[in-house]
Protein backbone atom coordinates (compact mmCIF):
# COMPACT_ATOMS: atom_id res chain seq x y z
CA UNK A 1 0.00 0.00 0.00
CA UNK A 2 1.07 3.64 -0.19
CA UNK A 3 0.02 6.56 1.08
CA UNK A 4 -1.06 9.67 -1.67
CA UNK A 5 -0.83 13.04 -1.50
CA UNK A 6 -4.57 15.16 -0.98
CA UNK A 7 -5.20 17.84 -2.63
CA UNK A 8 -6.19 20.96 -0.72
CA UNK A 9 -8.91 23.69 -1.87
CA UNK A 10 -8.83 25.78 -3.97
CA UNK A 11 -7.01 23.59 -6.47
CA UNK A 12 -8.79 23.35 -9.39
CA UNK A 13 -7.77 19.39 -9.69
CA UNK A 14 -10.70 19.17 -6.98
CA UNK A 15 -13.44 20.58 -9.43
CA UNK A 16 -13.30 17.73 -11.83
CA UNK A 17 -16.21 15.90 -12.04
CA UNK A 18 -15.31 12.10 -11.71
CA UNK A 19 -15.91 9.27 -14.68
CA UNK A 20 -17.91 6.27 -13.77
CA UNK A 21 -15.56 3.09 -12.98
CA UNK A 22 -15.65 0.59 -15.78
CA UNK A 23 -14.51 -2.57 -14.26
CA UNK A 24 -13.39 -3.17 -10.43
CA UNK A 25 -10.24 -4.43 -11.48
CA UNK A 26 -6.72 -4.74 -9.66
CA UNK A 27 -5.95 -1.30 -10.24
CA UNK A 28 -9.10 -0.52 -8.65
CA UNK A 29 -8.36 -2.24 -5.58
CA UNK A 30 -4.68 -0.95 -4.97
CA UNK A 31 -6.40 2.55 -5.71
CA UNK A 32 -9.00 1.57 -2.36
CA UNK A 33 -6.54 -0.07 -0.38
CA UNK A 34 -4.02 3.08 -0.67
CA UNK A 35 -6.71 6.04 -0.18
CA UNK A 36 -8.03 3.43 2.69
CA UNK A 37 -4.52 3.98 4.37
CA UNK A 38 -3.78 7.53 3.39
CA UNK A 39 -7.79 8.39 5.09
CA UNK A 40 -6.12 6.50 8.14
CA UNK A 41 -2.91 7.81 8.49
CA UNK A 42 -4.48 11.43 7.94
CA UNK A 43 -6.28 10.88 10.30
CA UNK A 44 -10.11 10.95 8.51
CA UNK A 45 -13.36 9.58 8.46
CA UNK A 46 -13.78 9.61 5.05
CA UNK A 47 -11.96 10.18 1.25
CA UNK A 48 -12.78 10.29 -2.82
CA UNK A 49 -10.45 9.54 -4.93
CA UNK A 50 -10.90 12.90 -6.20
CA UNK A 51 -9.04 14.35 -3.77
CA UNK A 52 -5.64 11.99 -4.08
CA UNK A 53 -6.31 13.12 -8.04
CA UNK A 54 -7.73 10.34 -9.37
CA UNK A 55 -10.72 11.25 -11.25
CA UNK A 56 -12.78 8.17 -10.80
CA UNK A 57 -16.19 7.45 -9.07
CA UNK A 58 -14.54 5.43 -6.23
CA UNK A 59 -15.03 6.38 -2.37
CA UNK A 60 -13.98 5.31 1.24
CA UNK A 61 -15.47 5.57 4.49
CA UNK A 62 -14.82 4.32 7.93
CA UNK A 63 -16.44 6.49 10.84
CA UNK A 64 -15.76 4.23 13.53
CA UNK A 65 -13.19 5.44 16.23
CA UNK A 66 -11.42 2.21 16.50
CA UNK A 67 -10.70 2.26 12.43
CA UNK A 68 -12.11 -0.95 11.89
CA UNK A 69 -14.97 -1.09 9.39
CA UNK A 70 -13.82 0.18 6.41
CA UNK A 71 -16.15 0.39 2.86
CA UNK A 72 -15.38 0.83 -0.11
CA UNK A 73 -18.23 2.42 -2.43
CA UNK A 74 -17.13 2.65 -6.34
CA UNK A 75 -20.46 3.89 -8.47
CA UNK A 76 -22.06 4.84 -6.02
CA UNK A 77 -25.76 6.31 -6.14
CA UNK A 78 -28.24 7.83 -3.58
CA UNK A 79 -31.33 5.91 -4.15
CA UNK A 80 -33.14 7.02 -1.38
CA UNK A 81 -33.19 10.20 1.19
CA UNK A 82 -35.42 11.31 3.83
CA UNK A 83 -35.10 13.57 6.94
CA UNK A 84 -32.69 16.78 7.16
CA UNK A 85 -29.54 16.81 9.60
CA UNK A 86 -27.30 19.63 10.70
CA UNK A 87 -24.37 17.86 11.24
CA UNK A 88 -20.68 19.92 11.55
CA UNK A 89 -18.55 19.08 8.67
CA UNK A 90 -14.51 19.25 7.94
CA UNK A 91 -12.63 17.99 4.92
CA UNK A 92 -9.03 16.64 4.50
CA UNK A 93 -8.56 18.88 1.48
CA UNK A 94 -9.94 21.99 3.61
CA UNK A 95 -7.83 21.27 6.65
CA UNK A 96 -8.76 22.65 9.91
CA UNK A 97 -12.00 24.10 8.90
CA UNK A 98 -15.18 22.56 10.18
CA UNK A 99 -19.21 24.65 10.19
CA UNK A 100 -22.53 23.45 10.26
CA UNK A 101 -24.39 22.14 7.05
CA UNK A 102 -27.84 21.96 7.45
CA UNK A 103 -28.14 20.15 3.25
CA UNK A 104 -28.04 17.03 4.33
CA UNK A 105 -29.81 14.10 4.35
CA UNK A 106 -30.48 12.53 7.61
CA UNK A 107 -31.42 9.01 6.06
CA UNK A 108 -30.23 7.29 2.68
CA UNK A 109 -30.13 4.47 0.58
CA UNK A 110 -26.81 4.27 -1.10
CA UNK A 111 -26.45 1.50 -4.50
CA UNK A 112 -22.78 0.73 -5.33
CA UNK A 113 -19.80 -2.06 -6.25
CA UNK A 114 -17.77 -3.01 -3.56
CA UNK A 115 -14.19 -3.93 -3.50
CA UNK A 116 -15.10 -7.39 -4.79
CA UNK A 117 -16.95 -5.99 -7.62
CA UNK A 118 -20.38 -6.82 -6.67
CA UNK A 119 -23.44 -4.43 -6.28
CA UNK A 120 -24.81 -4.03 -2.61
CA UNK A 121 -27.19 -1.36 -1.40
CA UNK A 122 -27.07 -0.07 2.42
CA UNK A 123 -28.69 2.16 4.49
CA UNK A 124 -26.62 4.75 6.59
CA UNK A 125 -27.79 7.52 9.03
CA UNK A 126 -25.74 9.78 11.16
CA UNK A 127 -22.64 10.48 10.82
CA UNK A 128 -22.37 7.76 8.11
CA UNK A 129 -25.13 8.99 6.00
CA UNK A 130 -23.46 12.66 6.07
CA UNK A 131 -20.28 11.17 5.54
CA UNK A 132 -20.97 9.59 2.16
CA UNK A 133 -23.22 12.60 0.62
CA UNK A 134 -19.82 14.83 1.27
CA UNK A 135 -17.59 12.06 -0.27
CA UNK A 136 -19.98 12.10 -3.16
CA UNK A 137 -20.13 15.71 -3.40
CA UNK A 138 -15.94 15.49 -4.21
CA UNK A 139 -16.69 13.12 -7.44
CA UNK A 140 -19.20 15.60 -8.12
CA UNK A 141 -16.42 18.60 -8.20
CA UNK A 142 -18.04 20.00 -5.58
CA UNK A 143 -16.53 20.89 -1.77
CA UNK A 144 -18.33 21.41 1.47
CA UNK A 145 -17.44 24.90 1.38
CA UNK A 146 -19.45 25.84 -1.66
CA UNK A 147 -22.72 25.44 0.86
CA UNK A 148 -21.27 28.58 2.53
CA UNK A 149 -21.23 31.81 2.01
CA UNK A 150 -18.40 33.84 -0.55
CA UNK A 151 -17.21 35.83 2.79
CA UNK A 152 -16.84 32.28 4.21
CA UNK A 153 -15.52 30.76 1.42
CA UNK A 154 -12.93 33.62 1.09
CA UNK A 155 -11.69 34.11 4.36
CA UNK A 156 -11.15 30.05 4.55
CA UNK A 157 -8.96 30.68 1.41
CA UNK A 158 -6.82 33.15 2.61
CA UNK A 159 -6.34 31.08 5.82
CA UNK A 160 -5.19 27.95 3.70
CA UNK A 161 -3.13 30.18 1.54
CA UNK A 162 -1.42 31.96 4.36
CA UNK A 163 -0.85 28.44 6.19
CA UNK A 164 0.56 27.02 3.15
CA UNK A 165 3.29 29.95 2.74
CA UNK A 166 4.02 30.14 6.47
CA UNK A 167 4.58 25.87 6.35
CA UNK A 168 6.72 26.52 2.99
CA UNK A 169 8.69 29.23 4.83
CA UNK A 170 9.01 27.60 8.17
CA UNK A 171 12.59 25.82 7.11
CA UNK A 172 14.21 29.15 6.48
CA UNK A 173 16.60 30.52 8.95
CA UNK A 174 15.80 33.55 10.65
CA UNK A 175 17.17 36.74 9.58
NI1 LIG B 1 -13.91 16.15 1.94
Amino acid sequence: MAKLTILEFPDPRLRTRAAPVAAVDGAIRKLIDDMLETMYAAPGVGLAATQVNVHQRVLVVDVTQEQDRPLAFVNPEIIEREGKTDAEEGCLSVPGIFDKLSTRSSRIVVRALGRDGKPFEMEADGLLAVCIQHEMDHLEGKLFVDYLSELKRTRIRKKLEKERRERAGGAAPQR
